[in-house]
């Protein structure tokens, strides 16, 4: 059993019980551990597989994962706020990713961006990651996605777009269900 967070420093004063990892998401996870000589070294990859599944990482998942890896919470805490990629807030169903690396803002990705945004209802003028109020749609900008030479690209989940006009981009959204 792990320490609990320092609560009065981080806020993070969590009841681990409330939190469900499914068996097949477990395995994974035991599986990913097992490549490892030392439990604690499997720190990202698990963290990568739980922000899979669930979206985001939680308080809930942070104390899971110290207790599954030997470490103090606040050890995996530190992991989670270092790390860009890793979302402590929960985003939407459908995950537009715009990429700003120089060949795709000379491309035109801010506009693209920003027309996401005004489209769904966001400011575009927010920094960071936004996330409509239902829960559909989180946009953000991303660095390079290696594909400079057809920017301005994007991705849509797991689907990549090059060359997307705003037109395109109209059709990307259409898609999502
Ligand atoms: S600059 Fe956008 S893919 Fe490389």
């Amino acid at each position: 059993m792990s320490a609990p967070l320092p609560a009065n420093a981080r806020g993070l004063a969590v009841s681990p019980v409330s939190f469900q990892v499914p068996p097949p998401v477990e395995a994974e996870v035991d599986e990913l551990i097992s490549h490892y000589p030392q439990k604690r070294s499997a720190s990202l990859m698990v963290l990568h597989e739980l922000q899979e599944h669930f979206g985001c990482i939680s308080k809930e998942a942070i104390e899971w994962t110290a207790a599954k890896l030997g470490l103090q919470a606040i050890n995996v805490y530190e992991v989670v706020t270092f790390y860009p990629m890793f979302r402590q807030d929960p985003v939407g169903k459908h995950q537009l990713k715009v990429c700003r690396t120089l060949s795709c803002a000379l491309g035109g990705a801010y506009q693209l961006r920003d027309y996401l945004c005004q489209k769904l209802g966001l400011d575009p003028h927010a920094h960071g990651i936004q996330t409509t109020k239902d829960k559909k749609f989180s946009v953000e900008f991303v660095e390079c996605l290696a594909s400079c030479g057809t920017a301005p690209v994007m991705m849509c989940n797991g689907d990549f777009y090059e060359g997307v006009s705003l037109e395109k981009a109209d059709e990307i959204v259409a898609k999502c269900p």
